[in-house]
């Protein structure tokens, strides 16, 4: 065997030849925040350059996004003023994806995030029981799958549960489909684990579990976002997701799970997502900030990694940034 390697890194010429991953804009996913509420749009702490919009600030956000950067592709959360703990109103995030979808049309791919935790008063993803210590998974489903119906209804072309609930993709195929929403696509965080890299969007979201008007047992997610420590059950739970109809999987957080992301990849043939969550993203921010580290070259490097181990797209905070990065650091 050839032990010299050197050969072929000497010049662009050649590198590029040799380059087996190639990168485009057209793979990122942009997330957005929409708040009720607020009179003027607010940074996120840790997430320079993204913002909690404004229903009239999200538009121009969005504007810019296609103009500016090239990315047509978005991720939208949608936050409500009113919290409850049963009788959520959706019709804020609805009213919202019609107005978008009514100025962009088809110019842009919108996905909606769908969850309750913007929604509860305590902050969890579903409805809890009357003791506090568990999510009730039937009533949360139906949640889901009625605020899905709304959503898709006022036009979102995705579909995107991360609840982490049992069940809720079939629910939410049947439901859709019931309702001659069969083009409606449904990308499940069908691997998204219980991770200390979600901070910086709590507080975008204004979903960081706390104490309400019941009782609350579970001061976090630990309960229905997927161990750390157990790889298989996130194999299994994108097997069933890719069962019950799910068209996107996804992978969540990014950095720490690309072991997982390689094989889930390798074993189910179905388009593969990745979050590059807020943490992961406000770290490579932070150190930037601290001269520590070229923040486009991590940037790139992170990319790179997601589409050696799978990923076909790509959900990053940097996604509006990911056109100036490619063209300045991959040409
Ligand atoms: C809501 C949700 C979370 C994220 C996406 N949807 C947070 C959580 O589960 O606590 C995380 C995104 C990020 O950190 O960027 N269920």
């Amino acid at each position: 065997m050839d032990l010299t390697f050197r050969r072929l890194r000497q010049n662009p010429h050649v590198r590029e030849l040799v380059q087996k991953i190639h990168l485009h804009p057209k793979q990122f996913i942009q997330p957005l925040f929409v708040v009720e509420g607020i009179s003027k749009r607010e940074a996120i702490p840790g997430l320079d350059g993204v913002y909690r919009e404004t229903p009239e600030s999200l538009i121009q956000q969005i504007e810019s996004d296609l103009k500016e950067h090239g990315v047509s592709k978005f991720l939208l959360f949608g936050v409500p003023s009113q919290k409850s703990i049963s009788n959520f109103d959706y019709s804020f995030t609805a009213a919202q994806i019609a107005a978008v979808k009514k100025h962009f049309g088809s110019k842009i791919w919108l996905a909606v995030d769908v969850c309750l935790c913007s929604y509860t008063e305590h902050g969890h993803c579903g409805i809890l029981n009357d003791s506090g210590d568990h999510l009730i998974n039937r009533q949360t489903v139906e949640q889901l799958a009625k605020s899905s119906l709304q959503f898709a209804q006022a036009g979102a072309d995705c579909i995107a549960p991360s609840d982490m609930m049992d069940g809720r993709i079939g629910a939410i195929r049947d439901l859709l489909d019931e309702n001659g929403l069969e083009q409606t696509q449904v990308m499940s965080y069908s691997a998204k684990f219980h991770s200390g890299f979600y901070g910086p969007f709590r507080v975008a979201a204004d979903s960081a579990p706390k104490q309400g008007s019941q009782p609350v047992q579970l001061s976090d997610r630990a309960t229905y976002q997927i161990d750390p420590h157990c790889p298989g059950d996130a194999l299994l739970s994108s097997l069933r997701d890719a069962e019950e109809g799910a068209d996107i999987l996804m992978l969540k957080p990014g950095m720490p799970y690309l072991d997982v992301l390689a094989e889930l990849s390798r074993e189910i043939v179905k388009p593969w997502a990745v979050y590059q969550v807020s943490g992961e993203y406000a770290s490579m921010r932070v150190m930037a900030d601290q001269g520590l580290m070229n923040f486009d070259r991590a940037c790139l490097e992170s990319w790179i990694g997601f589409a050696r181990a799978g990923a076909s797209m790509i959900i990053s905070y940097g996604a509006r940034d990911a056109q100036r990065i490619l063209n300045q650091l991959e040409s």
